[in-house]
């Protein structure tokens, strides 16, 4: 299909035009299910501070901003075109709660160890350098106790649909849990839902010891 390998590019890093006008409003109405999923298992509380890696349009951000009433989200990101849009969506945040943008990526978070009580990416781990150092990453910015929720979509969805070939790099479950159990994380959940015809996204949570 020709709009594949275009859609591939701006999933991987949201750029320019089609990212500000189309890919932003695009991503936040795709993944707002998944969302909905990393949401409940993040059950955050007022006073956390909490980590979103790799944001794209701001709707689990933002969504977590509004209910948290007071406390701090750092939203990490690639794209300076996601950064750009999320900033000017900040702005117009009212309320105790602090939402701090930064670019990079889940290689080298710029944050000191044991900052988080709370980290979440959704539809990210494709596209990390290595699963083991972004986990690892991870791991080194939360808090003893706090917890990761990942959300991403079935290997074998992504495969018939041809994403691996367009560069993503699929995981199941158990391989993304086996990775966290050797990184030293206790998994605690995986909630999931189907997608009519389309596989299951998943939302798996891992709590650092
Ligand atoms: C498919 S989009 C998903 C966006 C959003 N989380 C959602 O589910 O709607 C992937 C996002 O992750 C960002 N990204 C890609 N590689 C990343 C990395 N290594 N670290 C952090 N963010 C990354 C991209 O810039 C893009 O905005």
């Amino acid at each position: 299909m020709i709009w594949k390998p275009l859609l591939a590019a701006q999933s991987r890093r949201p750029d320019g035009l089609i990212g500000r006008m189309f890919m932003g409003p695009y991503l936040d109405r795709a993944n707002r299910r998944i969302n909905s999923l990393v949401y409940d298992e993040l059950s955050t509380r007022a006073g956390q501070r909490i980590l979103e890696i790799g944001f794209g349009g701001g709707e689990l951000l933002f969504r977590l901003a509004a209910d948290l009433g007071a406390g701090r989200i750092d939203g990490v990101e690639l794209s300076p075109t996601m950064i750009a849009a999320a900033a000017r969506r900040a702005r117009r945040l009212r309320g105790a709660v602090r939402v701090e943008l930064h670019r990079g990526g889940v290689e080298a978070l710029p944050f000191a160890d044991a900052s988080f009580e709370r980290a979440c990416s959704v539809h990210t781990v494709y596209f990390w350098s290595s699963l083991e150092d972004g986990l690892r990453e991870i791991s080194r910015v939360l808090k003893p106790g706090g917890r990761l929720v990942l959300g991403f979509s079935s290997a074998e969805a992504l495969h018939d649909e041809g994403w691996a070939e367009r560069g993503f790099k699929l995981y199941t479950p158990d391989q993304i849990t086996a990775a966290a159990l050797d990184l030293g994380f206790a998994t605690t959940g995986l909630a999931q839902r189907a997608r009519p015809g389309q596989g299951h996204v998943y939302a798996l949570s891992a709590v650092r010891q």
